[in-house]
């Protein structure tokens, strides 16, 4: 099962160092690029991450990037 691509660019948000994160891996999240909840009944979790460092963070909306929850640019490469 492939995620659903909430959107084809990141999400600009900011995170304090040593904060824990629930990142939305299935795409179906209101919250995005949060976890709402959304996935429960697929197969997808979310992914738990800390922030290393305090800042904006530019995090995968098309949930396609090799570099979770970062974008790698991925999105740039999908299909309409
Ligand atoms: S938003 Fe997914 S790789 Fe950029």
């Amino acid at each position: 099962m492939k995620p659903v691509i909430a959107e084809k660019k990141p999400a600009v948000v900011s995170l304090t160092e040593g904060e824990k994160y629930f990142f939305c891996t299935c795409g179906q999240s209101s919250k995005q690029p949060f976890c709402d909840g959304s996935h429960k009944g697929s197969e997808f979790t979310p992914m738990a991450f800390t922030a290393d460092k305090s800042g904006d963070a530019y995090l995968c909306q098309c949930k396609h990037s090799a570099k979770k929850p970062y974008c790698d640019g991925t999105h740039k490469k999908l299909e309409d």
